[in-house]
């Protein structure tokens, strides 16, 4: 959802920044991404900062209730370990305890880490046999990533921080030039409560109790108040920032966005619109459903076409006893296709940059 100017156009918010304020810990975040990006940039090292999770949009200030969505990080933490084999370094700007790149094999529901772990002859805890390999291989990637620090980790919850993060971060990696790689594979809020309109206290649920509303002298309404025993929300729309970062935070390099989509006969649809309307470089399309066998790639010259696992090797058996409820998980991960197709467009990109100095 976007902000509509008065003639039905989408346009994004400048005001936002001035309006919304910054969170706490947001120069202390910047001053990392500083230092790891002069480092790589020094090292002429390509650097992906790839977005991850879900974004939450708060109720209150002093936050009790908020609105959240499916994400779990699922795309971009699988992603972001394929950057990094791609030799990318990556900037992980994830939502705060959603999956992590290697470590996301050993976490959450379907991969809890206790189901790897077993008691040797001698009573020590030990990994079972089984998984000895794999595990073997998942720490010496990540120990290599932590070793040439190539991957650093920063953590957002609510689509503010998410965004001032997101300007920040851009603008601190404009030196990159195209070396630069933007993957905003997060989940970000369309709807959400401006500043202005958050009430400070939780939301009572008797009228007894209620805050004041503080609609007079111009203010505007709060966005979620009770009425009788029903509560409204009233959300903002949140601006879209993709032509921002497009056309002045990031404007030499590369950027891949994501677009998701519940109805299948309007994924591609959609996703072209997305990529006419921004005019950045590739649309990846995907279904709720479908998103971990197929997803539509849609690129800045014309050209759309599908990435799909193959049917035969869409489900693997999971590991722990819990596993009817989850969806099942695919023999190959979609990612390893997906990012080094996106790294070829970005060394094209880079190459047409190259030629033009
Ligand atoms: O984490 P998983 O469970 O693995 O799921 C992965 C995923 C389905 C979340 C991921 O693959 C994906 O599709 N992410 C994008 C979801 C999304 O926000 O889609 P959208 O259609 O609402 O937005 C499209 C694009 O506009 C996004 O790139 C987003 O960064 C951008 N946007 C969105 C809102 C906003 N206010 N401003 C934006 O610029």
């Amino acid at each position: 959802m976007v902000q509509q100017n008065g003639t039905g156009e989408q346009s994004s918010d400048p005001d936002y920044f001035q309006t919304n304020p910054k969170p706490p810990n947001l120069d202390r975040q910047i001053t990392l991404a500083r230092s790891f990006i002069e480092q790589h940039a020094s090292e002429n090292r390509r650097v992906a900062l790839v977005t991850s999770g879900g974004t939450t949009v708060p109720l209150e200030n002093q936050t009790v209730r908020f609105i959240d969505n499916f994400s779990a990080g699922t795309r971009g933490a699988t992603s972001a370990e394929y950057f990094l084999e791609a030799g990318y370094a990556v900037i992980f700007l994830h939502r705060q305890f959603s999956l992590l790149p290697y470590s996301r094999h050993y976490s959450h529901s379907t991969n809890c880490f206790l189901d790897f772990m077993t008691h040797n002859d001698v009573g020590a805890v030990v990994v079972e046999s089984e998984y000895q390999q794999q595990m073997a291989q998942v720490l010496s990637h990540y120990r290599k990533a932590k070793d040439d620090n190539t991957l650093l980790l920063l953590p957002f919850t609510t689509v503010n921080e998410y965004l001032w993060l997101l300007r920040g971060l851009a603008m601190q990696m404009q030196p990159l030039g195209a070396n630069g790689l933007f993957y905003l594979a997060a989940a970000v809020s369309d709807f959400f409560v401006p500043a202005e309109r958050m009430v400070e206290h939780k939301i009572q649920s008797s009228e007894d109790f209620q805050e004041e509303l503080t609609n007079g002298n111009g203010a505007r309404a709060p966005a979620a108040h009770m009425d009788g025993k029903r509560l409204i929300i009233d959300l903002d729309p949140v601006p879209k920032f993709l032509k921002l970062l497009v056309d002045g935070w990031a404007p030499r390099s590369m950027i891949v966005s994501f677009k998701l989509e519940t109805d299948p006969s309007l994924l591609a649809k959609k996703a072209r619109y997305a990529l006419e309307k921004y005019s950045h470089h590739l649309v990846i399309g995907n279904l709720l459903n479908t998103r971990k066998w197929e997803v539509l790639f849609v690129s800045a010259d014309g050209g759309e076409r599908w990435i799909r696992v193959p049917a035969g090797r869409r489900s693997k058996s999971v590991t722990n006893w819990d596993h009817d409820s989850q969806p099942q998980e695919p023999a190959i991960e979609i990612e390893s296709w997906i990012v080094p197709e996106v790294a070829k467009e970005h060394t094209k990109m880079i190459e047409k940059a190259a030629s033009k100095q």
